[in-house]
């Protein structure tokens, strides 16, 4: 195996360059590495300063996460920190694509950090249930004041370099070659200018009331995850003990949080998004190209969808059936685009940029040289087929069509076209242009290099994918009809809406379902419903409740009532009215009511989301069960630091 760590010397400055393929973590290998650099460049009269970079795409972006499952292997990170921190020679880290976590560590444990302008820098150790075990936590307030990096170890976000810059975190952005101004700074203001190592340094008292605040909102933020709130302890610990001690426990709290079953489920999810959207008959498989994109609807979904594309930097012409509709549809992605600049998401030259990509028509030959189109019109098989029959006569014969459609069978829209091996289906989450998740359903006679090109858009909108199999709501949608009919058979058993959602909120849901359908919308399920009556079993549980709501007209926040009312609270109160529908429901049926308690509603829920998940295992609809957990995870609110039903079935 070649070396990961690299050594070189010239006119006095040595370079000590980290190869390690993909993204240059901190294996034992790398530590080893880094540990005898320090020895050598100790060792060596001749070296005056050292520069630390990485070949490849980016600086360290940590430690090797693969690693955390056995037993720590010398020379652990810390020790490495601290040799290159208590070194002879200034040492110089030069930061390019991202330092991440112990990559961080160990450019703050060298005296001088430089960046490149695109370089961005974070410890996210928390969003996988740690905190950082190098000293981050103690380092990094030393440098940037206990605020800022509270708010950067809890939160977990990378920082730009501009802002590590403003922060001090670092010295200097780069603008030219990265290797060339490191050497130059190396030569020059590294030897003539004395930094105390950050361990040596006073920590600042930050304002106490501010500080109180900062750490009430992260713990309320942190809904049930232990890790934000071990970062507040830590960052406690720098604040009140000597820089030694505080390391030390550091360490602890670290090694702690390793073991706890959230990191575990942190780091499953993890690796879950990244391999749930590999498919073995893709291997090899080069893409369509897609430079221009068709987006038939202009409504929420649709316009979303056209802001997502827009946004990544494609060509988008947006389709509607009328001039009303278009406009309307357009004003939508206006909107967006323009809250995106306002957020400071995208600059002025980008906004220009992306309205100039964007065009609307109502003419069905506007998509005569789309390269792929995607369908997001109204829930409705006749529609859709009439849709796809207009697109096989308007676009060239190679570009790809995709429905958005939720629930119906892809298949039979695919027969509308002639070459049905060009129509796969693309199901964004609402708002489309912010849920990462993309199911990517693949209907039987789907094209490899059309389903390729599924995933290439997902890239390129930086999205999570993953691949379904047709059936009916695919998997995220069907497990959630499911958990959804077993929340109904609660209501009937014993429960109210109140006590399943509070249950759901507690286990980490942002929201409970009879919250979620009221701000979504009751209707369109009961549309459904209406529709599926005449093929339901006639054995089949069946809880008209939803029904009674819905033809009183309270079809959620829309019509200002739905589970809750809302006509004196925005966020909805239990309502006496639904509460004697249910007990009047439970009653016809001669079902005496049993309260049920937060653990037995939780309980059913994820009993009937992971045996719905076998099903959907057992009929290839899903390709792993951690396809399923990842769905969940990004397009249903469950809690991330909990991996998913599937994850938590495996650790019963
Ligand atoms: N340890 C081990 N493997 C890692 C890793 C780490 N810290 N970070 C990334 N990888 C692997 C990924 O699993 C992936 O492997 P694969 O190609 O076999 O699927 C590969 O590196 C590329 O990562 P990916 O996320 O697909 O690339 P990207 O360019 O989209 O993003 C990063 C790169 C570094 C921003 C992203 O991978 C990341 O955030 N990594 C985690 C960083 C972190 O949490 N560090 C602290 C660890 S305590």
């Amino acid at each position: 195996m070649t070396q990961p760590v690299t050594i070189s010397t010239q006119d006095g400055i040595a370079t000590v360059t980290i190869d390690n393929p993909p993204v240059n973590a901190l294996s034992q290998a790398v530590r080893q590495g880094l540990a005898q650099a320090v020895q050598q460049t100790e060792a060596d009269a001749d070296v005056r300063a050292v520069v630390l970079l990485c070949a490849g795409r980016t600086f360290i972006a940590g430690a090797d996460v693969r690693e955390f499952g056995q037993a720590p292997q010398e020379p652990h990170l810390p020790d490495v920190i601290d040799m290159i921190e208590g070194a002879s020679k200034p040492w110089i880290a030069a930061l390019h694509g991202t330092a991440l976590g112990g990559g961080l560590e160990v450019a703050l444990g060298c005296r001088f950090r430089l960046a490149v302008p695109s370089a961005r820098l974070g410890l996210p150790e928390v969003n996988l249930g740690l905190i950082p075990g190098a000293g981050g936590t103690v380092r990094l307030p030393r440098l940037v004041g206990a605020p800022a990096a509270l708010e950067m170890i809890a939160g977990g976000k990378m920082v730009s370099a501009d802002k590590a810059l403003s922060l001090g975190l670092v010295d200097r952005i780069v603008a030219g070659d990265l290797t060339q101004a490191a050497l130059e700074f190396a030569k020059g203001e590294a030897l003539e200018t004395t930094v105390e190592p950050l361990m040596a340094r006073d920590v600042a008292q930050p304002d106490s009331n501010a500080w109180e605040a900062q750490k009430a909102a992260i713990a309320k933020r942190a809904r049930g995850q232990n890790s934000p709130l071990a970062a507040i302890t830590a960052l406690e610990n720098a604040l009140a003990l000597p820089a030694d001690q505080a390391l030390a426990k550091e360490r602890e709290l670290f090694f702690q949080l390793k073991d706890d079953p959230q990191s575990l489920a942190l780091r499953h999810i993890f690796f879950a998004e990244r391999s749930a959207g590999k498919m073995l008959r893709l291997k090899g498989v080069k893409p369509r190209p897609f430079d221009e994109i068709g987006v038939i609807g202009g409504g929420t979904m649709g316009a979303g969808i056209v802001a997502a594309c827009l946004l990544a930097g494609l060509r988008v012409v947006m389709l509607e059936r009328d001039d009303d509709s278009l406009s309307a549809g357009q004003e939508r992605v206006q909107n967006t685009l323009a809250q995106s600049h306002k957020r400071g998401l995208i600059d002025a030259d980008a906004l220009a940029r992306m309205q100039g990509n964007f065009s609307g028509a109502t003419d069905y030959a506007a998509l005569g040289t789309a390269d792929l189109v995607i369908e997001a019109v109204f829930e409705d098989m006749a529609v859709k087929k009439d849709v796809f029959t207009r697109l096989d006569a308007a676009t060239k014969p190679d570009a790809v069509l995709a429905t958005n459609t939720s629930y119906l069978d892809i298949a039979e829209i695919a027969e509308a076209v002639a070459d049905p091996s060009r129509v796969l289906g693309l199901h964004f989450f609402s708002p489309a242009y912010i849920m990462k998740l993309l199911e990517i359903v693949h209907p039987p006679k789907v094209a490899d290099d059309v389903l390729a090109t599924g995933f290439a858009l997902a890239k390129r909108l930086g999205k999570i994918a993953v691949p379904a199999g047709v059936c009916d709501g695919f998997i995220g949608n069907r497990i959630m009809s499911a958990y959804r009919r077993e929340c109904d058979y609660m209501l009937e058993d014993g429960a109210l809406p109140q006590d399943v959602d509070a249950a759901m909120r507690n286990f980490g849901f942002a929201m409970g379902i009879f919250a979620m359908q009221d701000m979504a919308g009751l209707d369109i399920a009961w549309a459904m419903r209406k529709r599926q009556a005449a093929t339901r079993p006639a054995d089949m549980r069946y809880v008209d409740i939803p029904d009674q709501l819905c033809e009183l007209g309270r079809f959620g926040r829309k019509t200002g009532a739905g589970w809750y009312d809302y006509s004196s609270d925005p966020k909805g109160a239990p309502d006496a009215l639904v509460e004697g529908i249910i007990t009047k429901a439970s009653a016809d049926k001669g079902i005496t009511r049993v309260p049920l308690s937060a653990d037995e509603i939780m309980g059913r829920i994820i009993g009937v989301m992971q045996s719905e998940g076998r099903k959907i295992l057992a009929e290839g609809i899903a390709q792993s069960p951690e396809a399923i957990d990842v769905v969940m995870v990004n397009g249903y609110g469950f809690p991330r630091w909990r991996g998913g039903p599937m994850f938590m079935a495996g650790m019963e």
